[in-house]
């Protein structure tokens, strides 16, 4: 292995774009490519190859994409840099971009453990088809890239997803779902924990849709999460997505009973009318996401939960907006992520439906939920006022260095003056101020622990 070291002396960086996932995907990557003897590089201009972790869910991701590639040309022309994109990418962008030899390779997401002989070919100008794409890959024997000082990481525990959606790409660029080992995931934990990390978030399209099965041993979702949070007691448990049509009272329970799981649920509910939902294959009504949101308040009371919201789908008409306006306030989340729809190649609503919500109108829609979540959001960090909240330091605040910048269990933001403690310890901090998005305090003299 060393010798092939010496031998490769190629450095590459790693550029993300869209979700967590390229960003866990990202760590396994470096991790296979430092096995096979190249170096992780910090500096883009003096790599040899450059890698965009691409992300096709929405034409917006896809377009950043194409402008940095154009951006960066320069150097791929100045120093012959091999430019190579991994990640989800529609069919019709990765041809145009391999033929305008804007890129010189594409690897897919279930195709990174041949990465080495995409460059290596790429490096005599041949192309590479790989002839080990596995449906079922799961990456379980790859542990990800440690990185030094980091507190927070995300590991996939699910991959691809089978629920497909409409409109979501995501069934086409990364396959049918499957599910890690929970050996293996409790293992990467453990090394996790041992390295300094202090919070891994667990990843899958659909985490509630997880299930291990050998023989006659099988765990879900609610258990893998039950024996994480007794085999690493001090590590902090995220998890993203959460689907509303398959989330179960066993794991609003296990979340309920183990402090170190975070208090948080992101809920995607995408629209608030059922003839979009059904438009959408979303298999849940607005009345029973309702109900499942009453059901982890009352379960889990503390619990913060936010959503995903996209306006404009195909024939979405204003009382479809307004029963999306009525849900949000219903349930007036604690923050959430909203999009306008984008036609994705592929999609069944791309072949079945017309895109027919005009641009302008599509464009309204997403302000006024945007606006309308502000709102929300301001009312929900006021409720933190005069509370003390147990904070993981992750670092500086980017706005003030004199400030330390962390979350709390919720996985709202909180700053707060740094007197004392360091990156990765937990602070308890009185909340005294808050904005939509921040929560300002000062730690809590009198720490009842
Ligand atoms: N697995 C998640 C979603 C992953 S995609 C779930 O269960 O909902 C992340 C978000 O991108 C989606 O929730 C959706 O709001 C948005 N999105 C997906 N496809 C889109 C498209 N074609 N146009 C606009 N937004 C889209
Ligand atoms: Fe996409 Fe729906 Fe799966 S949004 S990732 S098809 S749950």
């Amino acid at each position: 292995m060393e010798k092939k070291k010496e031998k490769l002396n190629q450095s590459f960086y790693i550029e993300n774009y869209g979700c967590q996932m390229n960003i866990a995907d990202s760590e396994i990557v470096t991790s296979i490519l430092c096995k096979d003897g190249f170096f992780l590089s910090e500096n883009l201009e003096k790599a040899n190859i450059i890698l965009f972790n691409s992300c096709s869910i929405r034409e917006k991701a896809e377009l950043t994409l194409k402008k940095r590639l154009e951006q960066l040309q320069f150097i791929k022309k100045k120093k012959k840099t091999l430019f190579g994109v991994i990640g989800c990418l529609s069919k019709k962008v990765k041809d145009l971009l391999l033929k305008e030899k804007k890129i010189d390779f594409f690897v897919n997401p279930n195709s990174y453990k041949e990465i080495s002989n995409f460059i290596r070919h790429a490096m005599i100008g041949q192309k590479y088809f790989s002839f080990s794409y596995q449906k079922n890959e799961t990456y379980a024997d790859i542990s990800p890239f440690l990185k030094k000082n980091k507190i927070t990481t995300f590991l996939s525990i699910t991959r691809g997803c089978d629920n497909m959606c409409t409109f979501c790409i995501v069934p086409f660029t990364r396959g049918r779902e499957r599910s890690s080992n929970p050996y293996y995931i409790i293992d990467e934990c453990q090394r996790l924990y041992q390295n300094g990390y202090k919070e891994i978030t667990l990843l899958g399209q659909n985490v509630d849709s997880y299930r291990w099965t050998q023989g006659l041993i099988s765990i879900d979702f609610s258990e893998l999460l039950n024996l994480l949070a007794i085999e690493i007691p001090l590590m902090r448990i995220r998890f993203s997505t959460s689907n509303p049509h398959d989330m179960s009272d066993k794991v609003l329970k296990v979340i309920h009973k183990h402090s170190n799981i975070c208090k948080h649920i992101h809920l995607p509910v995408q629209s608030g009318s059922n003839k979009i939902l059904k438009l959408m294959n979303r298999k849940y009504t607005r009345e029973k996401y309702l109900s499942l949101v009453n059901k982890i308040r009352s379960i889990i009371p503390e619990c913060s939960i936010s959503h995903d919201i996209m306006t404009g789908f195909c024939n979405e008409e204003e009382k479809d907006h307004k029963d999306t306006i009525d849900l949000m306030n219903k349930i007036q989340y604690n923050y959430g992520y909203m999009f306008s729809y984008s036609p994705r190649p592929g999609t069944y609503a791309y072949r079945k439906f017309k895109d027919n919500v005009p641009q302008d109108v599509k464009k309204k829609r997403l302000k006024e939920i945007i606006d309308l979540q502000k709102k929300h959001s301001s009312f929900r960090m006021k409720e933190y006022l005069g509370k003390v909240q147990e904070v993981l330091i992750e670092g500086e605040s980017k706005k003030n260095h004199r400030y330390w910048y962390g979350r709390n269990t919720q996985n709202l933001v909180v700053v707060f003056p740094k007197e004392s403690y360091k990156i990765g310890g937990i602070a308890s901090v009185k909340i005294t101020d808050a904005t939509s998005a921040t929560l300002i305090g000062k730690i809590y003299k009198d720490v009842k622990k």
